[in-house]
């Protein structure tokens, strides 16, 4: 079992998102040693080039790592699809887990017309372009970017110790409402992906866009191979 004593887990995201996928990672192992890093000042990471993210993540990660992380959560998919293999490259001592769209999840419920919201740097990625090619036999993904959404999100969040209290505004409904009113064949999907961890404050809203659609994110498989992971350097 899972000796809240050893492994360290380090965790990283552009702000308040990365804490939806401590709190699922808390959840399923009780009592993990988790440190946070919170780069609320570098937010977004989805409109930043890949370059630019590689040498802010591999700062991050190099802080965590003399803190002791032995495991490296990237809880953000901007991070995950842009910069995952070079952090591995860079730090062959650390064990990386990614938050990437969770797009296998919505094929394996069967869904069949997916909806990806992400942001900019996610949807542009190769890696998604992998993950929609490998995952989806006889789905269709629709690639949504949303810029500027995850900084509202960011904005909207107060962290009090550890409290996390978001507070819904009119700025956020109004980006919400403008990149999902309009939206063509809004009806038809049958599944949604929250592409990018902030996004899992507003389900309720985007639901409200949808209520025909199955909503999916990342942070369940992230806390399970965490456990897994964690179990087997014991
Ligand atoms: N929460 C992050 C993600 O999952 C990053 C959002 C951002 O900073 O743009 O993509």
């Amino acid at each position: 079992m899972y000796d809240m004593k050893d492994t360290i887990v380090g965790v990283f995201d552009s702000g308040v998102g990365g804490l939806t996928t401590v709190d699922t990672i808390r959840t399923e192992i009780p009592g993990a040693q988790i440190i946070y890093h919170n780069d609320h000042i570098h937010c977004p990471y989805g409109e930043r080039s890949k370059t630019e993210l590689l040498r802010i993540t591999s700062k991050i990660v190099q802080n965590l790592k003399e803190q002791g992380a032995e495991v490296i959560v990237i809880a953000c998919n901007t991070a995950t699809t842009q910069c995952i293999h070079e952090l591995r490259k860079l730090f062959p001592d650390l064990s990386f887990i990614g938050t990437e769209p969770a797009i296998k999840l919505a094929c394996e419920a069967k869904c069949k017309n997916i909806l990806l919201m992400a942001t900019p740097g996610t949807v542009k990625s190769v890696r998604t372009k992998e993950i929609i090619t490998t995952c989806t036999k006889d789905a269709k993904v629709t690639l949504l970017p949303c810029p500027v959404l995850a900084k509202l999100i960011e904005d909207a969040v107060v962290v009090n110790g550890d409290k996390v209290i978001f507070q819904n505004n009119d700025m956020l409904q109004t980006r919400l409402a403008d990149l999902l009113g309009s939206l063509a064949d809004r009806d038809t999907f049958d599944a949604v992906v929250l592409g990018c961890t902030h996004y899992v404050y507003i389900e309720s809203y985007i639901r409200k866009y949808f209520p025909q659609a199955e909503m999916f994110n990342g942070n369940l498989g992230v806390a399970k191979q965490v456990a897994r992971v964690v179990n087997n350097s014991l």
